[in-house]
């Protein structure tokens, strides 16, 4: 489809389907399309309506938000979330209200706190009628799935592809109607889950539709590749059916819970119970087993000592005592650790 095509059907929806009467739109200033947007940024209309409505009756004009207190403003922004937004906006009005005119270029809005690109595009456009691109959440969407991009639209690539392709089809005239009419569509029509392509003007020639892709594209976030630590677990017995566990310090993973001695290697395991005269007469090692953290893996490794010396001195201050199995009930113990000792001593 051709710039003017894809233009042309967009717009003829949007004069019968898109909306028309938001309490930002008629007449649109750019105060009030400002606080729309930013209010918009991550926060879905039906919930910004009412609190833009009392917004703009409590400061209905740039002045009046630039004279009011921070305190105040976020009070009228208390539910909306991102309370950052709310500061901005407030710092803003203060540095616009400096000004004898809105900023309308660019390069001032983006010099304003809180304001990124995609929301310059909207000011610039609704509320100036300047011919600026816009790329929010739902015009990524649209457009990641009209140009079977696979990939996910958040990555540096697929931005870059994303921004040219939206500046290709954003037109000079009715700016301010394409740029509602391609959040519309993505509010309403293109939505995440259960796109309505049935009734979309673009359904001919998107290539998530004619792929039957609508359901993969856009790809989600890929998940970040967690680190994996190895560590060694000691499992230290006795003749008298003894264990050595080791209180885990009160900071970092099961932070005060009961453990087994953590060991980087098997030769530094072996060193410390030679450095304590415990002779080791058996030493095998269990398949490894891992532990997903919220931030990391750990794979351990179930080390199996056993000795017929146990050394009964108060090792480390208490923090390593001998157990019994019979004792391990009264015992807080990380979960995985209480499993692995279930299992040594099933029978
Ligand atoms: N999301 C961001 N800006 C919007 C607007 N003007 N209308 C609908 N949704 C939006």
């Amino acid at each position: 489809m051709t710039p003017s095509e894809f233009q042309d059907r967009l717009l003829a929806w949007f004069d019968k389907h898109g909306r028309h009467d938001l309490p930002w739109q008629n007449p649109a200033s750019p105060y009030k399309v400002w606080v729309s947007e930013v209010m918009l940024q991550q926060t879905q209309v039906a919930t910004v309506i009412p609190y833009f409505n009392a917004f703009i009756a409590r400061f209905p004009d740039i002045q009046s938000l630039a004279e009011a207190s921070v305190d105040t403003v976020l009070q009228y922004w208390a539910g909306l979330g991102y309370y950052a937004r709310g500061r901005n906006l407030h710092k803003c009005a203060q540095i616009i209200a400096e000004r004898d005119s809105f900023p309308d270029s660019l390069d001032e809005l983006l010099d304003l706190p809180g304001i990124g690109r995609s929301t310059a595009g909207a000011i610039l456009s609704i509320a100036f009628k300047k011919s600026h691109p816009i790329l929010d959440g739902n015009v990524k969407r649209v457009l990641t799935r009209y140009a079977g991009i696979s990939e996910w639209p958040g990555s540096t690539e697929a931005s870059k592809t994303l921004w040219k392709l939206s500046a290709s089809y954003t037109p000079v005239h009715r700016v301010e109607d394409y740029t509602q009419a391609m959040m519309d569509l993505g509010a309403t029509i293109c939505t995440r889950g259960k796109p309505n392509c049935a009734v979309c003007p673009l359904v001919s020639a998107c290539r998530a539709h004619i792929e039957n892709k609508t359901a993969t594209i856009p790809a989600p976030k890929p998940a970040r590749k967690q680190p994996v630590k190895q560590v060694y677990f000691l499992c230290l017995t006795t003749n008298e059916n003894s264990i050595l566990l080791e209180q885990r310090p009160g900071t970092g993973i099961w932070g005060g819970l009961w453990s087994l001695p953590e060991f980087d290697t098997i030769e530094s395991a072996r060193s410390w119970c030679m450095a304590r005269h415990i002779d080791i007469i058996n030493e095998y090692t269990q398949p490894k087993v891992r532990h997903t953290f919220s931030h990391y893996h750990l794979d351990f490794t179930p080390l199996h000592f056993h000795t017929n010396n146990p050394n009964h001195f108060v090792m480390e201050a208490n923090r390593m005592l001998w157990y019994k199995p019979e004792q391990f009930s009264s015992l807080a113990l990380a979960a995985p650790i209480k499993r692995l000792l279930q299992q040594i001593y099933k029978d």
